[in-house]
C-alpha cells in the first residue's frame, strides 16, 4: 500500500458517501443513501438532500474512519467534491471536510465530481492508465473523454440536452416505474425484447455527441398512441427497447472515439455504467476491436467516496491543494 492517506467526502446529490483511501487502495467506502426519501417525490429534492447530508455526515465519518482503522491524526489530507452538483448538498460535505482539515492543519482538496468518476477504474484495475477514452454517463452528465494523462482531459463529446441517466429516469417515471429509473429499466429489460420497438438514435452524423430529448418525445408519442389504439406493448419490451436505444448511442460514440484516437485502453464511470446491457455491449465491442475495457464494479460506477479519494490523492501527490477561500462550484466543468 502506498500513497497518501485521504479521507474523502462526496455529497453532490442524494448519497452521503465517505471513504478512506491510501493512494488507490480503498480502506473503507461507506454510503448513506437517500433514495427512499426522494422516491416518493419522483426525483431528488435539493433541500431534502442537503438536510439528510447534515444528519448523516458526522456518524458516517466516524464509521468510515473506524472501519479503516484510521485515527484522524494519521490522515495526510481531506478531500471533498467541489462540483458539479446541487449547491446545498455540495456545501454540506465541502464545508464539513474543510472544517475537519482546517482544525487538524491538514491540506484540503476540492475534487471535480466527474474527475472522481474518471478515477474509479484506477481503484480496481492497475492496468488502467492514460492514454484512454472514458465514457462518463450519470444523472447529470454524458461525456466521451480523452484522458491524455492523469489530470489531463479533453472532452471529445457530450450530450447537447439530457444526460443518459436523466433519460432513463424521465422515461421510467413516464412508465410509472419509480425513481431512480435506470435500475428499474435495467431490471425490467431482462425479460424484454430490445428489438420490439425501434426508437430513434439521435445525431448519427456527429462522432461523439449525444442527444436524448428526441428519444423521450418519441417514446411518449409512440406509447400514448399505442395506448389509445389498445396496442400497448408489454412493459418489458418497451423498457428493453428504450434501454437498447440509449445503450446503442453510448456504445457507438465511445467506439468512434476509440477508433479515431487510436487508444488501446477504455474505461467507464458514472451511474449509467452500472447498466448490465451497456456493460455487456461495451465489453463486446472492445473485444471486437482488440482494446482493453475497464469497467468499475457497479457500486464504483454510481456515486461513492472512494473515487473522490482517488482523485484527491492524485492531486495531493502533485502538490495541488485547494485554497481555503475556494467555495463549491455547482456547474464545474471537467478540464475547465
Ligand atoms: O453517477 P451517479 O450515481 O450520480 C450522478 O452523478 O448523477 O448516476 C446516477 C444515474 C441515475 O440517473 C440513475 O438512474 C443511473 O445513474 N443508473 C442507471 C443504473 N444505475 C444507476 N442507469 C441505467 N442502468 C442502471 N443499472
Ligand atoms: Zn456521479
Amino acid at each position: 500500500m502506498s500513497g497518501p492517506l485521504v479521507l474523502a467526502f462526496e455529497t453532490s446529490c442524494d448519497e452521503t458517501a465517505i471513504a478512506v483511501v491510501r493512494g488507490r487502495t480503498v480502506l473503507s467506502n461507506l454510503l448513506s443513501s437517500q433514495v427512499e426519501m426522494h422516491a416518493r417525490f419522483g426525483g431528488v429534492v435539493p433541500e431534502v438532500a442537503a438536510r439528510a447530508h447534515v444528519e448523516a455526515i458526522r456518524s458516517l465519518t466516524h464509521q468510515a474512519l473506524g472501519e479503516a482503522g484510521v485515527h484522524p491524526d494519521d490522515l495526510d489530507a481531506v478531500a471533498a467534491t467541489r462540483g458539479p452538483g446541487l449547491v446545498g448538498a455540495l456545501l454540506v460535505g465541502y464545508s464539513f471536510a474543510k472544517a475537519m482539515a482546517w482544525s487538524r492543519d491538514l491540506p484540503f482538496i476540492g475534487v471535480d465530481h466527474m474527475e472522481g468518476h474518471l478515477y474509479a477504474p484506477r481503484l480496481e484495475f492497475e492496468e488502467f492508465r492514460p492514454p484512454a477514452v472514458v465514457l462518463l454517463a450519470s444523472g447529470g452528465h454524458s461525456q466521451v473523454v480523452l484522458m491524455e494523462g492523469w489530470g489531463e482531459y479533453r472532452v471529445l463529446g457530450q450530450t447537447i440536452d439530457d444526460a443518459a441517466g436523466e433519460a432513463f429516469d424521465k422515461l421510467a417515471r413516464f412508465m410509472g416505474l419509480g425513481f431512480p429509473g435506470g435500475p428499474a429499466i435495467d431490471a425490467l429489460s431482462e425479460t424484454g425484447d430490445p428489438e420490439a420497438i425501434r426508437f430513434p438514435r439521435a445525431l448519427p452524423h456527429r462522432r461523439y455527441d449525444f442527444s436524448f430529448s428526441g428519444l423521450k418525445t418519441s417514446v411518449v408519442t409512440r406509447l400514448e398512441k399505442a395506448w389509445a389504439a389498445g396496442t400497448l406493448p408489454a412493459a418489458e419490451d418497451a423498457a428493453a427497447s428504450i434501454q437498447e436505444a440509449i445503450v446503442d448511442v453510448l456504445v457507438q460514440k465511445t467506439m468512434n472515439a476509440v477508433e479515431d484516437q487510436g487508444v488501446e485502453i477504455v474505461g467507464g464511470g458514472g451511474g449509467v455504467l452500472a447498466n448490465r446491457r451497456l456493460r455487456q455491449r461495451l465489453e463486446e465491442e472492445a473485444h471486437r476491436r482488440g482494446v482493453a475495457m475497464f469497467l468499475p464494479s457497479p457500486i464504483m460506477c454510481t456515486d461513492n467516496g472512494a473515487m473522490i479519494g482517488a482523485a484527491g490523492s492524485y492531486r495531493l501527490e502533485r502538490g495541488e491543494t485547494t485554497p481555503w477561500t475556494t467555495g463549491v462550484d455547482s456547474s464545474m466543468v471537467i478540464g475547465g
